[in-house]
């Protein structure tokens, strides 16, 4: 599927304080026929989230399946090395290493109450496929997971493990095949099966995506909120988090946004530099557009077509970003900087011999960027681990 096909004019885009808008950034952009299978949705999302049975449910899940909830970690030794106080939120030790499952076991319980018989899916650097893949085989529901070529070259750990979990596994070499390439196939899928679920794995694409997938990903924020709490009796100053479509990160963000003084800092996939298509640093380099069903920033030519992006990381190797991101930006909430390949991969180094932990390429950014911003602060900060590094070591980044 072509991205023009959801493109849509800016003027329909001015409805600020509608459903699926942050400002005057979100919406539904996209065709006729897949109109009234997200107006359901979002029906269904919106009677859900407040039902206490669900909740009871999802939170079950969380609990017993995922392992929450997730240790927020002091990392002495970066700490002192960095000359600051820097807690870790641990979502690398959740059930299949990331984030990315908080948000498939609330999408697939929501597919079930749907009575939903086949689920898709796309995935970047095969942690959302993996979680997607996961809820499926524990819920007994068929499921598709469609991945970029180059991605899956680069993510073989996990390309293996979808399979192994019992998911159809299709890869695309259309475009730059990664995960925008991912998005269109399954969403060209997804046009043609109106009985198929789209659990999509980021904070982006047409309402109600992005404040589904931020409502099931909140759970990070409102726990590592309660933790900082109870292990400094006070909040933090500043918080840390990669983005890539930004689920993490506004899941992290939710717990404080509120809180004025806490600054909010995100570290994009700079690749190589700000260099136009060798860097996936969106909302440094984009500009506001339609893309992929919604209206955000992205990373454009002059004549408004999405370019090729560039990240070591597949995960944040992404034209688009979230439509709450696009707010955030412009409403001076939160930061946005570019982390290139190199300072990334220094701290991915950097964690694993100081702390123990190795973290996923994507969550190396934010600790690349806390490492940056906090040099000789003594400050409080949290730094979101998004994921962890299995998936990464054979990369040859040492
Ligand atoms: C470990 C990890 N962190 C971060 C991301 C980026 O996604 P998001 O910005 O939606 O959190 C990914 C995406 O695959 C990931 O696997």
């Amino acid at each position: 599927m072509s991205t023009l096909y959801i493109k849509t004019e800016l003027k329909e885009n001015k409805q600020e304080n509608k459903p699926g808008y942050f400002g005057e950034f979100g919406g539904m952009f996209v065709p006729p026929v897949l109109e009234p299978k997200l107006l359901k949705l979002s029906e269904v999302f919106e009677e859900l989230k407040t039902d206490s049975t669900f909740i009871k449910e999802f939170n079950y899940y969380l609990n017993q399946y995922v392992g929450r909830p997730s240790p927020l970690y002091f990392a002495q030794r970066l700490s002192s090395e960095v000359g600051s106080r820097i807690y870790l939120k641990r979502e690398d030790l959740n059930h299949t290493g990331a984030h990315k499952i908080n948000n498939t076991i609330g999408q697939i319980l929501i597919a079930k109450r749907m009575g939903t018989k086949e689920i898709i899916a796309e995935t970047g650097a095969g942690q959302h496929g993996v979680a997607t893949a996961t809820a499926a085989a524990l819920m007994g529901i068929k499921c598709k997971i469609f991945m970029g070529k180059k991605d899956a070259e680069r993510q073989q750990l996990n390309a293996y493990r979808i399979k192994l979990l019992g998911s159809e596994f299709i890869t695309t070499d259309q475009g730059t095949a990664t995960l925008k390439d991912a998005v269109d196939a399954a969403l060209g899928y997804y046009i043609e099966n109106s009985n198929a679920f789209y659990i999509l794995g980021s904070a982006v694409g047409p309402h109600p995506y992005p404040s589904m997938v931020r409502f099931f990903q909140s759970i990070i924020g409102s726990e590592a909120r309660k933790q900082i709490i109870e292990q400094e009796g006070r909040l933090p100053d500043s918080i840390f988090a990669c983005v890539g479509g930004g689920s993490n990160a506004i899941g992290l963000y939710s717990g404080f946004l509120e809180d004025k003084k806490v600054r909010i800092y995100s570290a994009e996939g700079g690749g190589e530099g700000l260099i136009p298509g060798r860097t996936a640093s969106t909302l440094v380099m984009g500009k506001p557009m339609v893309f992929q069903g919604t209206y955000s920033y992205c990373v454009a030519d002059k004549q408004g077509n999405p370019i090729d992006t560039y990240s070591i990381a597949a995960g944040l190797d992404y034209p688009g970003v979230g439509p709450e991101h696009a707010f955030l930006k412009e409403s001076k909430r939160a930061e946005y900087h570019s982390v290139t390949d190199a300072e990334a991969i220094e701290a991915f180094k950097k964690l694993s011999a100081l702390e123990g932990i190795i973290p996923a390429i994507e969550s190396s950014h934010a600790v690349a960027l806390a490492m940056k911003l906090l040099k000789n602060k003594n400050e409080l900060s949290i730094v979101n681990l998004s994921g962890r590094g299995d998936k990464d070591v054979d990369r040859k980044l040492i």
